[in-house]
């Protein structure tokens, strides 16, 4: 029989992905979500690239009895936990919805995952908890900076809630990853990022934009201390984002890991705004209007990681290149259109 994973979160932009990679890996997965930023369809994607269908549990994790049901239900032996509500702008006009929903989902499982024998939760953090930092590229042990958005100050909240649970003895191990900017689609084009609304990050922005459902993408400041002026980050490919869960999984199911473990997903390289948009225009061929704005308030600079933890710990590496990342995220939008 199958290992068992709980994706919670599983029905979204990373969750959907990193499923398609745990049943290639030959875990069973059972996906946890309320469906309140994605779509039921995205279950017939995931079944449509592996052949086979997760069990879908239509759940709210910030609600412990439900919580306590998937787990007794299942059996699980390990957790990869996605759900959370994820839009920066949105926590700031919502901050208690995003304190609910971000930490009372994450202690429903702490607290649960004794009683059904789970022996571990990998758990997505970000970049975010690094701030604008000093020194770059940012490793595991760069400062973490107060936090600018109720969103961000979930992660670091529910970064300390982990250690402090495992530093108490619980019964379970963790692995917290700290992605970076995670963008593009399954190259199937089966899967993809779902943006409700207007997209508030850049890729989804930029692809609508060269789709024509957008007029301009406005970029958010040239007057950076960069070398052409706009933001620097790192673009990680979401497959190779995914794939660094299964090895996190593997980990923790063959007790190879510490009680807690942190580590950088990311590629390494940083690029600006700018490189972006030419990047995108020479790897599809389609041009992007563009219009130079104001800066967007909050944003940091410049950040990209020192992935090397993770290349050598996990024996992972981010190995999609920027240009296949773009064409699959266009490939994507043009099914979505
Ligand atoms: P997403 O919104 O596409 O996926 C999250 C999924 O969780 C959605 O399907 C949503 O319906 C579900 N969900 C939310 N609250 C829930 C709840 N209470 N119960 C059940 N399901 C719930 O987001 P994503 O981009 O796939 O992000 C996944 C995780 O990675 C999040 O924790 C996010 O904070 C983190 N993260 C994302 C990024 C990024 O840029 N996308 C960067 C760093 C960290
Ligand atoms: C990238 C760059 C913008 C849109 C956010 C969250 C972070 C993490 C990832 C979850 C920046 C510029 C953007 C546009 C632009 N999420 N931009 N025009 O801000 O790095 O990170 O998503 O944890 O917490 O804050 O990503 O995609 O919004 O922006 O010029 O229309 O693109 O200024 O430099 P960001 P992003």
């Amino acid at each position: 029989m199958n290992t068992k994973i709980l994706v919670t979160g599983g029905a979204g932009y990373i969750g959907s992905h990193t499923t398609v990679e745990l049943q290639n890996a030959g875990y069973e997965v059972i996906i946890a979500d309320n469906l309140s930023n994605s779509r039921i369809e995205v279950i017939d994607g995931i079944e449509r690239i592996t052949g086979i269908r997760p069990v879908f549990e239509q759940i709210d994790c910030s609600d412990e009895h439900m919580v306590r049901e998937v787990l007794d239900k299942h059996r699980v032996k390990g957790i990869i936990h996605f759900a959370a509500s994820k839009a920066v702008g949105e926590s700031v006009q919502k901050p208690l919805m995003y304190y609910r929903n971000n930490i009372d989902s994450l202690l429903n499982f702490l607290e649960v995952m004794p009683v059904y024998g789970v022996k571990g939760l990998v758990f997505s953090s970000s970049c975010t908890v690094y701030g604008q930092p000093d020194v770059l590229p940012v490793t595991e042990q760069s400062p973490i900076r107060p936090a600018t958005s109720p969103y961000g100050n979930t992660k670091q909240i529910d970064e300390e809630i982990i250690r402090d649970a495992i530093h108490a003895g619980h019964p379970y191990k963790s692995i917290i990853l700290r992605y970076f900017n995670p963008i593009g689609a399954h190259p199937s084009a089966e899967i993809g990022e779902l943006p409700i609304g207007i997209p508030q990050n850049l890729v989804p922005f930029l692809t609508q934009t060269a789709a024509g459902i957008r007029d301009k993408l406005a970029v958010f400041g040239n007057d950076y201390n960069t070398p052409d002026g706009s933001c620097i980050r790192d673009y990680i490919n979401v497959v190779d984002l995914s794939r660094a869960h299964v090895v996190a999984m593997n980990r923790i199911i063959n007790s190879q890991s510490e009680p807690i473990e942190y580590y950088n997903l990311g590629t390494g390289k940083g690029l600006s705004v700018l490189q972006l948009i030419s990047l995108f225009e020479k790897a599809t061929g389609v041009k992007v209007p563009y219009t130079i704005v104001g800066r967007r308030e909050g944003d940091i600079e410049q950040i990209w990681a020192d992935p090397s933890h993770a290349n050598k710990v996990l024996g992972w590496k981010a190995v999609e290149t920027i240009e296949d990342t773009l064409r699959s995220a266009w490939r994507w939008q043009q099914k979505l259109k």
